[in-house]
């Protein structure tokens, strides 16, 4: 706890405290004078155009329409992504807007009342790209904290407070980051998200699973005989309308606005955000085997997660067929994350994951042709990786990447226990992403993993034990109790900040997963029961992730509820993997 209180306050950089909601504000009082002022003029800002047929019906809804918050993503060192969405009625599939489209006016300045280096303009919200908002400030001051607001009629939305980068190559002596992953509605609650905000990161992560397909017949907890917090519908999401909705339930949780509202983030997909294990353009098997249909699935979830993120990419024709979303933020000097995709270009996995996720070691998981990134984004990488002058360079991804054979603690299954959907499924992929770390020399390199609902670290190795090159599993498994090879990188896994833990799923990976962590000797740390976060605090000197954890299925007033710190994993600058754990 000591180490939490300690990050709260930042060296170098102004702080500014997180505003409530005035009553000034949510009348549209006094303010509405500095919004008066707002003309047209959108300084420097991209603005959503007007769908033709729509322009001119604009309409001003009766209501509260700022149900969603606001947001602030993929900072620059002079811009930064600013985002709301307009949903009186956010659970409708509509979000109660309605086909009309209706303007929104926004505001950015430097200082709580709006008066320092001040931007304003408006943008039309359309139908089309259900009332969302998307803002492209630019002419922002590099490493500096902003608010920002949103208008529509005389509503104005809570404020929010965002950040720019330092200038790249500019030093930077701290950086606080959150990283988060996995946020099933039904199984917890988000006391998680709001501990994250408490501890006023200067960014954060989403790596995954913000949202979950799933109706009120989806995903609980063993222990849940009815969910901790219902869905008032039963669907799974298919249909742009129905993705929007889902983000409509997610996002109406105060806990999330709290936190969008605290620091800018920055978010990929995992397969959640279409479908189940999906990989590329097949369902993940859980009852949507024509491709065609699941094409048009994605695309409709593809559509909501850039309507419902303030990300930077270009806004994407209407049921896009693909959206690129792997790209770099970088922090100055001090840190890149490489925000990586690997969903929507991988080859298929390598034997049935459904219903367990896991199976015996199969000849496909070490498949040469198979492909985790897809070759555009394999290349991009390795350029990345090469021209990447950080002190520290992190790949933000989904899956586990370090091999993890859960027949080590029991020694069963005897034909291995390996879970395709993470890198273990991609051997030659994997192996050719830790030789690029190594050939291009990257500073401390950090592999930041969410998916898998449980807090981990790990050394990542140049090689692991490869069941090929041995006469037997049995054989392979005597190998790796004693396996020393040398770290090249770390592995930084966050647990979920809402969703069922993974080994308290019951049978048999339940039972292998702590003596297979134990005698994994690559596994630097594991709290596998737990819900969590991780609260990463970069220096030049170390990177100290801090795992904040607690039962989210339990109230955040209980003891099993109240997040607390349970270990820290300390990365120190020029020595690769984990260095120590406190
Ligand atoms: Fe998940």
């Amino acid at each position: 706890m000591a180490a939490i209180r300690a990050l709260g306050t930042h060296a170098g950089v102004g702080v500014p405290s997180l505003p409530l909601m005035t009553d000034e504000m949510s009348t549209g009082g006094l303010d509405r004078r500095s919004f008066l002022a707002l003309g047209a003029a959108a300084t420097g800002a991209v603005l959503v155009p007007a769908t033709p047929a729509l322009a001119g019906r604009t309409v001003r809804a009766s209501g509260p329409v700022f149900t969603l918050g606001v947001a602030s993503g993929d900072p620059l060192p002079d811009s930064v992504i600013l985002w709301t969405r307009l949903a009186p009625q956010p659970l409708e599939l509509d979000g109660g807007m309605g086909k009309a489209t209706a303007t929104v006016e926004w505001e950015i300045a430097r200082d709580e009342a709006f008066t320092v280096e001040r931007q304003s303009g408006s943008v039309e919200a359309t139908p089309t790209y259900g009332h969302s908002v998307h803002i492209d400030v630019k002419g922002l001051t590099p490493d500096t904290w902003y608010y920002y607001r949103f208008k529509h009629g005389s509503e104005i939305s809570t404020v929010g407070r965002t950040r720019t980068t330092p200038e790249l190559g500019a030093s930077m002596s701290r950086l606080v980051v959150g990283q988060t992953s996995c946020a099933n509605w039904q199984s917890g609650y988000y006391q998680l998200y709001s501990d994250l905000a408490a501890q006023q990161p200067d960014y954060w992560l989403a790596l995954g699973d913000y949202i979950y397909e799933y109706g009120n017949k989806g995903y609980m907890r063993p222990s849940q005989t009815k969910p901790t917090r219902p869905i008032p519908w039963t669907d799974e999401t298919h249909t742009v309308w129905q993705y929007r909705r889902q983000y409509g339930l997610y996002r109406s949780a105060p806990e999330l606005q709290e936190l969008h509202a605290a620091a800018p983030y920055s978010v990929i997909w995992d397969d959640h955000e279409v479908d189940n294990n999906f990989a590329a353009s097949k369902s993940g098997g859980d009852g949507q085997k024509d491709r065609v249909k699941f094409r048009k699935r994605r695309a409709a979830g593809f559509q909501a997660f850039w309507e419902n993120h303030a990300i930077r990419i270009p806004q994407p024709e209407p049921m896009p067929r693909r959206m690129k979303i792997y790209r770099e933020i970088t922090w100055g000097s001090l840190a890149t994350y490489l925000m990586l995709d690997g969903r929507q270009y991988r080859s298929d996995q390598p034997g049935d994951n459904t219903p367990a996720d896991f199976g015996k070691w199969v000849k496909g998981m070490v498949d040469p042709k198979a492909t985790m990134l897809g070759a555009n984004q394999e290349a991009w990488l390795n350029e990345r990786l090469a021209d990447s002058t950080s002190r520290w360079t992190y790949m933000a991804q989904q899956t586990v990447f370090s091999d993890v054979n859960g027949s080590v603690g029991l020694g069963l299954p005897a034909d291995g226990l390996y879970n395709y959907d993470s890198w273990d499924g991609y051997w030659v992929p994997r192996e050719r992403l830790t030789s690029s770390i190594t050939t291009n020399q990257v500073r401390n390199p950090v592999i930041l993993t969410g998916d898998f609902h449980c807090n981990l670290a790990f050394d990542v190795l140049e090689s692991w034990p490869d069941p090929q090159n041995f006469p037997s599993m049995a054989e392979c498994i005597k190998a790796t109790l004693t396996w020393d090879k040398p770290a090249i990188a770390a592995e930084i896994a966050t647990g979920a900040i809402s969703s069922p833990t993974f080994f308290g799923e019951g049978g048999v990976v339940e039972l292998a997963g702590p003596p297979t962590l134990a005698k994994t000797p690559w596994a630097a740390y594991g709290e596998l029961l737990g819900n969590g976060y991780v609260l990463h605090e970069v220096t030049p000197e170390a990177n100290r992730a801090t795992y904040r954890v607690c039962q989210a299925n339990f109230k955040s007033d209980t003891t099993e509820g109240k997040p607390r710190t349970d270990k820290t994993v300390v990365l120190v600058d020029g020595v690769p993997g984990v260095s120590e754990v406190v």
